[in-house]
């Protein structure tokens, strides 16, 4: 049988996690997916770093772009972060070259996943990106498989662990936020840019995909309405829990009569309420749809093994033949409003 051949760009945590389950789990995956899965060459900043794991075995390109177009890679692995450069160079690339593209990238996509994925249909090619919304949750393999029967009527979602770490902090240690915001700087929990943590937009990027998928729509980022968690005070949480409530970065996407509605801010949620009791960096992606009603997913958001989980369901669909497009229709999108905290049931 062919093997399925990966070219992974990106050895940091997520891609280091990913080589180590090709690797750890080699035999489980060719029978599962009926055809071997590997490895044949690898891009990172640096070759000789100690992973904990031997890719000396690989190929190695100081080039993204370059590993992209190798003839011995049928899918192109992006793990490398950010919304424009290298990444997104070397991904276009890979479409160019008629690679499959699997990608952790939510910021790439989220600016630039409806061209991406236009070119990767535009030539037979799927783009797949489990990893990039709720790290080790497949919500959109929920979305797309396992709730395909049904009409979604919204998604809500807990999908930035920074700041659900940030603010159950406030809340348990009644620590304001700058100090919260420095412990979580100090364990290292917030991205090289913070903003894209505390602004929101992290977990703006991965709604606005998933609003995409839930309502069969182009990804339109710049229609989120976005506010972040900068300007919560302990008062603010206080007096929510006087009042059974938690403050939570909440995203919510749902169709309106007047378009579709994309919010990530702030949100009371009652205490009791799966939402409410979500604790630390936990992701929660809540999925209503008309048969189904309502599931809950909860999971780790981020991290080595849970994001790789994330990136190894979609090589594994690929290997498996399982082709879906990405996107689907233009939507009408909902003139932003400037909302103010709002309560969600
Ligand atoms: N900064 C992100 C988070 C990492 O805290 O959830 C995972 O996308």
């Amino acid at each position: 049988t062919t093997p399925l051949r990966l070219g992974i760009a990106g050895l940091g945590t997520v891609g280091t996690g990913v080589v180590k389950i090709v690797r750890q789990k080699a035999n489980l995956l060719a029978e599962r997916a009926g055809r071997p899965v590997v490895i044949t060459a690898v891009s990172a900043r640096s070759r000789d770093k100690d992973r904990g794991v031997n890719i000396k075995d690989y190929a190695w390109e100081d080039d993204p772009v370059a590993l992209a177009q190798r003839d011995d890679v049928d899918v192109f692995v992006e793990l490398m972060g950010g919304s424009d450069g290298p990444a997104k160079a070397a991904t276009k690339a890979a479409i160019a070259a008629g690679k499959d593209v699997v990608t952790a990238n939510k910021a790439l996509l989220a600016h630039h996943g409806q061209a991406l994925a236009e070119a990767a249909e535009a030539a037979g090619k799927v783009i797949r990106f489990e990893a990039a919304v709720a790290g080790g949750i497949p919500v959109i393999k929920a979305l797309t498989e396992g709730l395909a029967g049904n009409e979604i009527t919204r998604v809500m979602g807990v999908m930035n662990g920074t700041c659900n770490y940030i603010l159950t902090r406030m809340q348990s240690a009644g620590l304001p936020y700058a100090e919260v915001f420095e412990e979580a700087n100090q364990l290292g929990y917030l991205e090289a840019d913070p903003t894209l943590d505390v602004g929101g937009i992290d977990a703006g990027h991965k709604l606005s995909l998933l609003a995409a998928i839930a309502f069969g729509t182009q990804v339109d980022f710049d229609a989120v309405e976005l506010e972040g968690i900068e300007r919560i005070t302990i008062d603010d949480i206080h007096q929510a829990a006087d009042m059974g409530y938690r403050i939570k970065l909440l995203g919510v996407a749902q169709q309106t009569g007047r378009g579709l509605e994309q919010r990530m801010s702030p949100c009371l949620v009652p205490d009791t309420s799966p939402l409410g009791q979500l604790e630390g960096g936990t992701n929660m992606c809540v999925l209503e749809g008309d048969a189904v009603e309502q599931i809950v997913l909860r999971g780790p958001g981020a991290g080595e093994g849970p994001t790789a989980s994330a990136v190894m369901g979609d090589v594994m669909d690929i290997a498996r033949g399982f082709r879906l497009p990405t996107f689907g229709q233009p939507a009408t999108s909902l003139a932003k409003a400037k909302s103010a905290h709002s309560v969600t049931p």
